[in-house]
């Protein structure tokens, strides 16, 4: 029987086909900068008619569309022009959250005129001391409102999450003992002291991060569906919902006259921040765009064999992406792009990337690399990207519109990244004149 399945897995190769089951299988993560191999990226500014894209204009009209078109088509999938009615419901303020430090809101986003709908759940705090519209950072939470702040005001989500002992999810499900699980990755104080606003939706939301998760979340709301057979390849997946989501948030803060409409900076840490990424680059009404460890699928070059790759992506996770992205798992060289274009959608806005020396599997130099590679589409609007092409020693934070860091530890997003992003903040973001 063996011999059998084994002569036709041979029979296979000899036909070409055997990088299918190749890939289906799971295969250590290269960590070794000289076995990254050569490659050859897909120039930023060469349009498809051969003609380099030199000026403002033939960036706005002619390429930028294309690159757009190439990540919708063959990557995250495309967004669909949805008609939405949204309405925003107060449903709690709390006047002095975080040690009085700052108003928090709980809205409840509807979009649709059915209360059968998914909607957003958005908590926005500002700070109690600001005279002015402030700047808000906006960014998904992975466990629900209550895991960003221990306050048993906060509701616990009902909707399915990843579990994790250690944020007390039990069988999918948040418990009491999730309640400011995940406040590290949220040091509000910090944030609401500078002058910051800071708002999140908890992702699941609009698609819980699952396989399956399409069924109940907002693609399975659309298709009115039972089965994803014959959605088209180009359809988007999970990281394309939730980035549509932001821009819903977005909507609603463009609208709060507490809000600096201008000064919103869209940010994610990993799944967030390809999330994060992907919403930024195609809705520029965000002022800045911040990656946290986003590896593949997000700031890292897919072209480099190193940590995580298109294969391994797609196997655990296909769903963040459309169908046509699977072709590309051991062929990263036939995509028409890599991500430094993704990180160019963003100019001229203020783009910041991140990384950790202990993240290995999200490649930091693939991740500074793309960075570096990006920085064209912003000399084209006169501004200086990186300004270096040389990746900084831990803990010292570069740049200058393009801004790069690599901090000391793990896979997380940290006070440290925080401070690293206001500071970013300052120096980026000018302040609107308007009093209020
Ligand atoms: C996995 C996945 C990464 C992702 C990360 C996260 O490790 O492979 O691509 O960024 O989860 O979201 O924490």
């Amino acid at each position: 029987m063996t011999k059998s399945l084994s002569s036709i897995i041979a029979g296979a190769a000899l036909l070409g086909v055997v990088h299918v089951s190749a890939f289906a299988q799971k295969m250590p993560p290269n960590t070794d900068e000289a076995k990254v191999g050569d490659y050859v990226l897909p120039e930023l500014l060469r349009c498809e008619n051969g003609r380099l894209a030199t000026s403002v204009e033939l960036w706005r009209t002619v390429r930028r569309g294309e690159i757009l078109e190439a990540f919708s088509s063959q990557v995250y999938g495309r967004t669909p022009k949805i008609p939405v009615h949204l309405r925003a419901e107060v449903i709690a303020t709390c006047t002095n959250a975080v040690g009085g430090l700052a108003t928090r809101t709980l809205i409840t986003l509807h979009l649709f005129d059915d209360p059968e709908a998914p909607t957003i759940r958005l908590m926005l705090y500002v700070p109690n001391a600001a005279r002015v519209p402030v700047p808000v950072f906006l960014g998904l939470n992975y466990f629900g409102l209550a895991s960003v702040e221990a306050d048993p005001a906060l509701p616990l989500t009902a909707q399915w999450v990843l579990d994790d002992k250690a944020k007390g999810v039990v069988n999918h499900r948040a418990t009491e003992a999730t309640r400011g699980s995940h406040a590290a990755r949220w040091p509000l104080e910090l944030a609401l002291r500078r002058g910051y606003g800071v708002a999140t939706y908890f992702y699941g939301d609009l698609e819980e991060d699952h396989a399956e998760g399409w069924r109940t979340g907002l693609r399975g709301y659309l298709r009115k569906q039972s089965d994803r057979t014959g959605a088209a390849p180009d359809e988007w997946g999970a990281l394309g919902v939730w980035a549509w989501g932001l821009s819903r948030a977005m909507d609603y803060l463009a609208a709060n006259p507490a809000v600096d409409a201008k000064r919103v900076v869209v940010f994610g840490h990993s799944r967030h921040g390809k999330t994060a990424l992907w919403a930024g680059a195609q809705d520029e009404r965000f002022a800045a765009v911040i990656s946290n460890d986003s590896g593949e699928g997000g700031a890292a070059l897919a072209r480099r064999n190193f940590g995580e790759t298109i294969a391994d992506s797609v196997r655990a996770f296909g769903y963040w992406f459309c169908e046509n992205y699977r072709r590309y798992a051991g062929h990263a060289a036939d995509l028409p792009t890599d991500q430094h274009m993704l990180l160019a959608l963003c100019a001229p806005r203020p783009l910041y990337v991140a990384s950790a020396t202990e993240d290995l599997w999200a490649d930091p130099r693939g991740e500074f690399l793309s960075a570096v590679h990006a920085a064209p589409a912003y000399r084209l609007f006169g501004l200086e990207g990186l300004g270096t092409s040389e990746m900084p020693p831990p803990d010292r934070p570069i740049g200058q519109r393009i801004g790069y860091h690599l901090r000391t530890g793990k896979h997380d997003i940290t006070a440290y990244d925080w401070e690293q992003y206001l500071n970013f903040a300052d120096r980026q973001l000018k302040p609107q004149s308007t009093t209020r």
